[in-house]
């Protein structure tokens, strides 16, 4: 009864969650993207929902199913994926931040397809110009009370690198994973590190579902 209990916690909250990747054209059929199933962020999504919260899912393109029960926008590139979660944003009391946002886009998508021989783009450069910074933008714009929750992928230095993305970023909590060498992408499991202003700490391996679960523990703690 305690369990279930427990799991209506977030009954009366609205959540937020960005998830997946974002794509960036070049032209009207190639882009430019990150890594990334998705599955995280769904798997928060769903988890908050079950325990009882107002959700709205902000979505890049993935290849998984509309969550029951959560309110799921689908966006492309990552000025579209800001502006969607700036207006969830506004009125969520948690937000989580789990897509993999790409940081850069092409400077101008062409209009028309490019051909296989064109110069700019075979032998030259694509110019790219820096996306907005969907968390930092949001996390420097938190409302006292508002729980933001980031995460930071890592190559190495995990640690390290989650600590200063916590204060770059204004979050209340930073999941840092190591990624790359077959880890963390489209998985159904994570090892994750979880950095808080107050303390730094390891988890074992657990399904992603658990996961959402643990990440939606902590930022429920953070709740007036
Ligand atoms: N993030 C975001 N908007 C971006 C880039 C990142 O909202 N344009 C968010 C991610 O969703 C994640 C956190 O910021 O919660 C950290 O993302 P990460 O890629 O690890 O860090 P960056 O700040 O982009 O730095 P770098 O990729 O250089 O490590
Ligand atoms: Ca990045």
């Amino acid at each position: 009864l305690e369990e279930l209990d427990m799991r209506r916690d977030l009954a009366g909250r609205r959540v937020m969650v960005t998830a997946g990747p974002t794509v960036e054209p070049i032209d009207p059929v190639r882009y430019l993207t990150n890594r990334s199933s998705g599955k995280t962020g769904y798997a928060l999504a769903r988890a908050a929902a079950a325990r009882g919260a107002d959700v709205t899912l902000v979505s890049g393109p993935v290849a998984l199913p509309e969550p029951e029960g959560v309110r799921t926008v689908h966006v492309e590139t990552a000025r579209e994926m800001l502006s969607a979660a700036q207006e969830a944003f506004a009125t969520a009391d948690v937000a989580v931040f789990s897509a993999a946002v790409a940081d850069m886009r092409p400077r101008e998508a062409a209009a028309r397809k490019l051909k296989k021989g064109e110069a700019d783009v075979l032998l030259g450069t694509i110019e790219l110009v820096e996306n907005p910074d969907i968390l930092a933008t949001l996390g420097a714009a938190k409302r006292p009370g508002q729980v933001v929750v980031g995460f930071a992928a890592e190559t190495d230095d995990v640690v390290a690198n989650a600590q200063r993305k916590l204060s770059s970023k204004h979050a209340d909590l930073i999941v840092g994973n190591e990624v790359g060498g077959g880890r963390a992408f489209g998985t159904d499991d994570n090892e994750v590190w979880f950095v808080t202003a107050e303390e730094t700490y390891g988890l074992p391996l657990m399904p992603k579902d658990r996961l959402a679960d643990r990440i939606l523990d902590v930022a429920a703690s953070f709740l007036p």
